[in-house]
C-alpha cells in the first residue's frame, strides 16, 4: 500500500441506519412488517429459491419473525459498545441516522428525551474520535406523515422541513457533515413503481411526485442547515450503479446505457447540483445492459442476496461522478451480504485499489463508509442477509463478534 494515495484526513467509516439497527422504532415500515410478515414467510420459497444457497436460508426466510425489525440489534441501547468496536477497527467516522418517527412520534410534538439520547450518541462518537456523519432520512417516516401521503404531496414537504429545522437547532453546531436523504432513486422505485416496499404502489404519477418532492426536500433542507451553520457540509447519499453495455459498441446496448445512466445515476444529482457541498453515493452494483433496457449481469460471483459483485466498478463511477460535478466525493455505503465472510476481504481489497486509482487520477475522494458496521435488518429480506463488519448473534444476547475480514480491514487502514 502506497501511503501517498489517500489524503491525510481521509474518513474511514462504517454506515448504519436507525431502523435497521436501533430497535424499538415505530414508523410506517414497522406497521408494514407486522402486517406482511406472515405473507412474506409463506411466499419466501417462490421468491427466493433461485438464490445460491436457498437450503441454508430456508428455515430463516420461512419464519415470519425474520421479517420483523423488533428490537433490532439494540444499537440504541448499546451504542457505546458499538463505538468502542468501531474504534478498535481503526475507523475514524460513522454514518448514523436520527429516526424522525422517534423524535416526532406525534405530529408537532418533539420527544426531548430522545433528543438527549441522540445528543449523547453524538458526543460519545466524538469522544471516541469517530466523526459523526448524520443522515436525516433513510426511508422510514412517522406514521402520521405516511398517513397524509408521505412524499407524494408537495404540501407535505413542510413537515420534513420542520424536522430538519429542529435537528439544525439541536445539533447544527455539533456536526460537520449532514446527509439529507438516502437513495431517493431506490426508495421511489421500490415503494412507488415495483410495489416491493411500503406503501407498495405501482403508480407512475406518484413516483414522479415523490422524486420531485425529494429534490425539493433536499434543497430546502440544504438551505435550512446552511443558514444554521454555514460551515456544515451537506449532501445526499444517492445510489449509483456502474452501468455498462453488455456488448460494447452495440447501438441498442449503448442507447440503454445512456438512458439508464441518466435516469438512475444523474437525474437526482443534476437537480441538486447547486445544493450540495459534496457528492455522496452508495455503490453496490455493476449492471450490464443489452437490447432495450434489459439487464443481463454475469452469474458469478454473487453475494448471498444473489447480487453480482464487481467491487472495482467503483473506479469508473468515481471518475464519472468527479467529471460531472467536480465536488468532493464520499462513498457513503458499500459492502456485501456475506454470512460466511468469504468475499468481504476481497471486496474491500478491490475497493481500496479502485479508490487509490481514482485518487491518483485527481478525484477528490474524502471518505469511505462500509455498509455496515453491524449485521442489521435488511428491509424486505429481513434478518438473514449479513452485511456487518461485525457479526451480531440475535439468538445469543445480541453478542457482537468482529468478522475476520474486518480485522484485515482494520490492519489495512492502519497502514495507509
Ligand atoms: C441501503 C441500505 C441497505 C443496503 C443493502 C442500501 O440500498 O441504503 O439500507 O441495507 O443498501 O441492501
Amino acid at each position: 500500500m502506497d501511503k501517498q494515495f489517500f489524503p491525510e484526513h481521509f474518513y474511514w467509516g462504517a454506515s448504519t441506519a436507525s431502523h435497521q439497527v436501533e430497535g424499538g422504532t415505530v414508523n410506517q415500515w414497522t406497521i408494514w412488517e407486522l402486517a406482511h410478515a406472515k405473507q412474506l414467510s409463506k411466499t419466501a420459497e417462490q421468491r427466493l429459491d433461485w438464490l445460491p444457497d436457498y437450503k441454508h436460508i430456508k428455515s430463516k426466510v420461512e419464519d415470519p419473525q425474520n421479517y420483523i425489525s423488533g428490537n433490532g440489534v439494540e444499537h440504541f441501547k448499546r451504542y457505546k459498545e458499538d463505538y468502542r468496536i468501531a474504534k478498535s477497527l481503526n475507523l475514524n467516522a460513522l454514518r448514523f441516522g436520527i429516526e424522525w418517527s422517534r423524535v416526532e412520534p406525534v405530529e408537532g410534538q418533539w420527544d426531548e428525551e430522545v433528543f438527549e439520547h441522540y445528543r449523547k450518541m453524538i458526543l460519545e462518537m466524538k469522544a471516541k474520535g469517530l466523526e459523526p456523519f448524520l443522515n436525516l432520512w433513510h426511508w422510514t417516516m412517522p406514521t402520521w406523515f405516511a398517513d397524509q401521503g408521505g412524499f407524494t404531496k408537495r404540501g407535505n414537504v413542510k413537515f420534513f422541513e420542520r424536522f430538519v429545522q429542529k435537528i439544525a437547532d439541536e445539533f447544527g453546531h455539533n456536526l460537520r457533515h449532514v446527509i439529507t436523504i438516502n437513495e431517493p432513486n431506490v426508495y421511489t422505485t421500490f415503494s412507488y413503481l415495483t410495489k416491493e416496499w411500503p406503501p407498495q404502489e405501482g403508480n407512475l404519477l406518484h413516483a414522479a411526485m415523490v422524486i420531485w418532492n425529494l429534490v425539493l426536500a433536499h434543497k430546502r433542507a440544504y438551505k435550512i442547515l446552511k443558514r444554521k451553520n454555514s460551515k456544515l457540509l451537506v449532501g445526499v447519499a444517492t445510489q449509483l450503479a456502474n452501468i455498462q453495455a453488455k456488448r460494447p459498441r452495440n447501438l441498442f446496448d449503448e442507447f440503454s446505457v445512456k438512458i439508464m445512466r441518466y435516469v438512475w445515476n444523474w437525474f437526482f444529482l443534476n437537480r441538486i447540483r447547486r445544493h450540495q457541498d459534496f457528492v455522496g453515493f452508495n455503490y453496490y452494483f455493476s449492471d450490464y445492459y443489452t437490447g432495450f433496457l434489459k439487464r443481463d449481469n454475469p452469474k458469478v460471483p454473487v453475494n448471498d442476496l444473489g447480487w453480482y459483485m464487481e467491487p472495482e466498478g467503483l473506479y469508473p463511477l468515481l471518475l464519472r461522478t468527479w467529471t460531472h460535478y467536480k465536488k468532493p466525493i464520499f462513498v457513503t455505503e458499500n459492502g456485501v451480504a456475506d454470512e460466511q465472510d468469504q468475499y468481504r476481504r476481497w471486496w474491500l481489497e478491490e475497493t481500496i485499489i479502485a479508490m487509490e486509482r481514482a485518487i491518483s487520477e485527481g478525484v477528490e475522494l474524502k471518505g469511505y463508509f462500509h455498509w455496515s458496521l453491524l449485521d442489521n435488518f435488511e428491509w424486505k429480506y429481513g434478518w438473514w442477509p449479513k452485511f456487518g463488519l461485525v457479526e451480531v448473534d440475535r439468538n445469543d444476547g445480541m453478542k457482537r463478534k468482529v468478522r475476520p475480514s474486518a480485522v484485515w480491514f482494520a490492519e489495512k487502514i492502519k497502514k495507509i
